[in-house]
């Protein structure tokens, strides 16, 4: 994997209709990224992929819907407000700001700058702490401001919210509580395109569970991580490994923490988080809010404050993933085809439908009726704006993993021609069998 590979992608995202740069139209803003109608699909995708196996497949696990502002109490609690901050420094030499832990340490205190490559001595130019808390003012006036903060982590309105769920829906532990929704961080960043945003969404499961059990639910939750990629996802076991955190690099709030990590187009790095957060974050709120957040057990007679362990994974990152796991740029008959091959399921589209000749209207009568038939069961869609070899190369660029061709002999034999993004084979199936075809083919979990 590549820059180059990175540069494709993004070009893509945009030509496409899958990714836009926030607030473009006025210049852009950092960090911040728009998803285009396929790219909204995509991500939709993948939410809901998430949301049914482990919400509504599960009966240990139920779903929450928190809001993104919440009290500045809930952060002093959290030891967000004190802790959840990066060590930057600038480069002497080009001025940008960067964080030290993402520089290349050449000895002792001597880093080297990712944009300029010179040398950065940080025992001169002194790294100075920044919290990545996003703030606001909640107050109708500005001279009395009222801030409250942007959530950096869904996790905190599970936690918030714990007792909640415990007294209305009366499950037992283990209880897992799922959130999937929008979290808000001040990052520092150049040129990570989705992965690193200031504003990004997150999956988030906290599962609850007796502190004698932690580990074993930590290692379930791994494995369990790791092969939904692999299964659900459509990633390759390949671009996928799991690496676990040294004691400095763990979050002020977890025992221990896995990442798995994807090979993104410039290098491996974190595309979800397995934590041990043990009993701190509730213990914390019940600290500073003065309820009593611990668990009673009727059966064993024992209350406690479970422990928590969190499989936390981000949609953009997965988004990003799955673009990078599936693109291929290739050369066929003297020709470069750049294809995304998503697994079927996954795809913003799932067949296209084109009339071959578009003035001839008992082949668009027939084309149209094909593809209203399927649009009930599959995300379709139908194109007639092109010759048929732009059309093909449009779909193979946004993933569509089923082609159909209407054509004149269509209207004697019956017979519609359906083409496989991957191995580029047509076949003429007749038309009563198409959806019966898809159906083998593309497989909705
Ligand atoms: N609740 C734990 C937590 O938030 P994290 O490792 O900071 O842990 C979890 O974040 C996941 O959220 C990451 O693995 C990543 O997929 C995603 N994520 C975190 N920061 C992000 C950012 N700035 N932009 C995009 N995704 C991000």
């Amino acid at each position: 994997m590549s820059q180059e590979k990175l540069a494709q992608i993004v070009s893509l995202c945009k030509r496409r209709g899958f990714i836009f740069g926030g607030s473009e139209i006025y210049g852009g803003l950092s960090s911040v990224w728009d998803y285009g109608p396929l790219g909204a699909r995509l991500k939709k995708r993948i939410k809901d992929i998430w949301w049914k196996e482990y919400v509504e497949k599960r009966s240990d696990i139920v779903g929450l819907d928190s809001s993104i502002i919440m009290k500045d109490q809930v952060f002093e609690a959290s030891g967000h407000l004190a802790g959840f901050a990066d060590l930057l420094v600038d480069c002497p030499n080009c001025k940008k700001r960067f964080r030290v832990d993402k520089l290349e340490k050449v000895r002792g205190d001597i880093y080297r700058c990712l944009e300029c490559k010179q040398e950065i001595d940080i025992g001169k130019n002194k790294p100075r702490k920044f919290n990545l808390m996003l703030k606001t003012n909640m107050s109708a006036t500005e001279d009395e401001p009222n801030y409250a903060y942007l959530r950096p982590e869904t996790a905190q309105g599970i936690f918030v919210n714990f007792t909640n769920v415990l007294n209305t829906t009366s499950k037992k532990l283990p209880l897992g509580i799922a959130q999937i929704g929008k979290a808000f961080r001040n990052e520092v960043t150049t040129g990570s395109f989705v992965f690193r945003m200031k504003e990004f969404e997150q999956m988030e499961i906290e599962y609850f569970v007796h502190p004698k059990e932690a580990d074993k639910f930590y290692k379930y939750w791994v494995k369990d991580r790791f092969n939904f990629y692999i299964d659900k996802i459509g990633l390759r076991k390949e671009n996928l490994k799991l690496r676990e955190h040294t004691g400095d690099e763990l979050a002020h709030y977890a025992k221990s923490c896995t990442d798995i990590e994807f090979n993104f187009p410039f290098g491996w790095s974190e595309l979800e988080g397995i934590a041990n957060r043990g009993d701190y974050d509730l213990s914390e709120h019940a600290k500073v809010s003065k309820k009593d957040l611990s668990y009673f057990d009727g059966v064993k007679g024992e209350k406690f404050i479970p422990y928590v362990i969190e499989p936390s994974a981000g949609v953009d990152r997965t988004f990003f993933a799955c673009l990078s796991d599936a693109f291929f740029s290739e050369e066929v008959k003297g020709r470069t085809r750049n294809v995304l091959k998503l697994k079927p399921d996954l795809a913003p589209y799932s067949v296209a439908v084109f009339p071959l000749l578009k003035n001839k209207p008992e082949v668009v009568e027939l084309a149209k009726n094909i593809f209203y038939d399927i649009k009930d069961k599959l995300p379709a869609l139908y194109a007639d704006t092109a010759g048929i070899g732009k059309l093909y190369r449009r779909q193979d660029e946004i993933g569509t993993p089923f082609c159909i061709t209407v054509d004149v002999e269509s209207l004697s034999d019956g017979k519609v021609t359906i083409r496989d993004r991957d191995s580029m084979e047509q076949e003429r199936v007749d038309k009563t069998k198409v959806k019966e075809f898809l159906k083998q083919r593309i497989k909705f979990d």
